[in-house]
């Protein structure tokens, strides 16, 4: 068998309507900010994607601001709804402890240099916010937050996070939610779930790479990190990225992920994976989860040998998110969920994708005990 991709979390593959959408946009002149015809005649076609990509969301199409990624999305958002805060004197910026490090490294930024206070929502074995918790800070000091930001699924441990309740439990305070891993996985409306603001990135659903989305209430304004041509609504200036907006909008309009499908997959592979590796850990296995994620605690071994006995087998699987891949830490995440910082580095994470079958599942399958037989010789050793 050829080599297996198993890391859809971290990237997936284009898909062709997106490819052919955005390679033929590539060839076209002209900047959607000009006036003149050519000008014009860019600005309509990405005007109608703009419009494709609102109705998947379910927002307004003014209120997407393209971004060149999920990463500058959350930055934008997290930054901005405190910056819009801390000018009516609020400076406490709640996020869970689960956070992707495009919300966790803002906060800690926000904190060092620009006065916040961060509080983050600790999470049960589950991976699941603690929503007590949360509610015993809004009792005492709801007038001195700024902002709320819960991501809608982890991307470690695909574990869904109740955010209409936390919209609820906010009552009226902004929150944000980091949805990059869960757009176009599962039922995602950005009007039902009442959020202020919504990040999302084409790559993670067969779009390019290089765009991605904020979603942002039509009348919440916020500061800017980027200045210049007042693209955007003044709120995320630089040329619009036409042949990356156009592949997202056909990525997004595109049916080729299967939820139920996937989900049967993952779950024909945890039973699997039960069976044949006595004392694997299923991280979040109680909670909801994405369709496609699995992350596995294979206790005694290095999740960083196993990466690379996978490898050698030619499965591309994670150890965690793809963005912390190559700093050996232990998962943030899994040490939220209450593993010892032993335990939290011998996990590994399976993505599955739309173009996943069983025989891969199969083949993975296969080879795993032999790798973890040595991977805990290693570890040993
Ligand atoms: C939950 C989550 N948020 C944000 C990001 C960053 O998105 P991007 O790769 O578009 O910068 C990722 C990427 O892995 C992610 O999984």
């Amino acid at each position: 068998m050829s080599s297996i991709y198993l890391d859809h979390a971290a990237t997936t593959p284009m898909v062709e309507s997106a490819l052919i959408a955005m390679t033929s946009q590539l060839a076209q002149l002209g900047n959607p900010s000009s006036l003149h015809t050519h000008g014009r005649a860019v600005r309509k076609i990405l005007e109608d994607a703009r419009e494709a990509l609102a109705t998947e969301i379910g927002c307004l199409p003014s209120e997407i601001i393209f971004t060149a990624s999920g990463t500058e999305a959350n930055n934008l958002a997290l930054k901005g709804l405190y910056w819009a805060g801390r000018d009516k004197g609020k400076n406490l910026v709640l996020i869970s402890s689960i956070e992707h490090h495009a919300i966790l490294d803002p906060a800690h930024w926000l904190a060092t240099h620009e006065n916040a206070e961060v509080i983050e929502i600790p999470v049960d074995k589950n991976g699941v916010v603690d929503l007590v918790f949360l509610q015993k800070i809004l009792s005492t000091r709801a007038d001195e937050i700024a902002v709320i930001s819960v991501m809608h699924a982890n991307n470690e441990t695909g574990v869904l996070q109740p955010i209409s309740e936390i919209v609820k439990i906010a009552s009226g305070i902004p929150v944000h939610t980091d949805a990059v891993q869960s757009f176009k996985k599962i039922p995602l409306s950005f009007s039902d779930l009442g959020v202020t603001a919504m990040s999302l990135s084409a790559h993670k659903i067969g779009g390019p790479l290089g765009i991605g989305a904020l979603i942002l209430k039509r009348t919440v304004e916020i500061p800017s990190l980027l200045h210049g041509g007042g693209q955007e609504r003044e709120i995320r200036s630089g040329t619009l990225n036409a042949p990356g907006i156009i592949g997202f909008a056909a990525a997004a309009a595109s049916k080729h992920f299967d939820g139920d499908l996937v989900t049967t997959l993952r779950d024909q592979f945890v039973t699997a994976v039960q069976d044949l590796i006595p004392g694997a850990v299923i991280n979040g296995l109680e909670a909801d989860r994405l369709p496609g994620i699995v992350n596995v605690t294979f206790p005694g071994t290095q999740s960083d040998t196993l990466l690379l006995l996978m490898d050698s087998q030619e499965i591309s699987c994670s150890t965690g998110s793809a963005c912390t891949a190559g700093v050996h830490e232990a998962s943030h995440v899994l040490l939220a969920m209450g593993h010892s910082d032993k335990t939290a580095q011998s996990s590994l994470r399976f993505s599955f994708g739309a173009t996943s079958t069983k025989g891969e599942c199969e083949h993975v399958l296969s080879v795993l005990p032999d790798v973890i037989a040595r991977g805990r010789a290693a570890n040993i050793s």
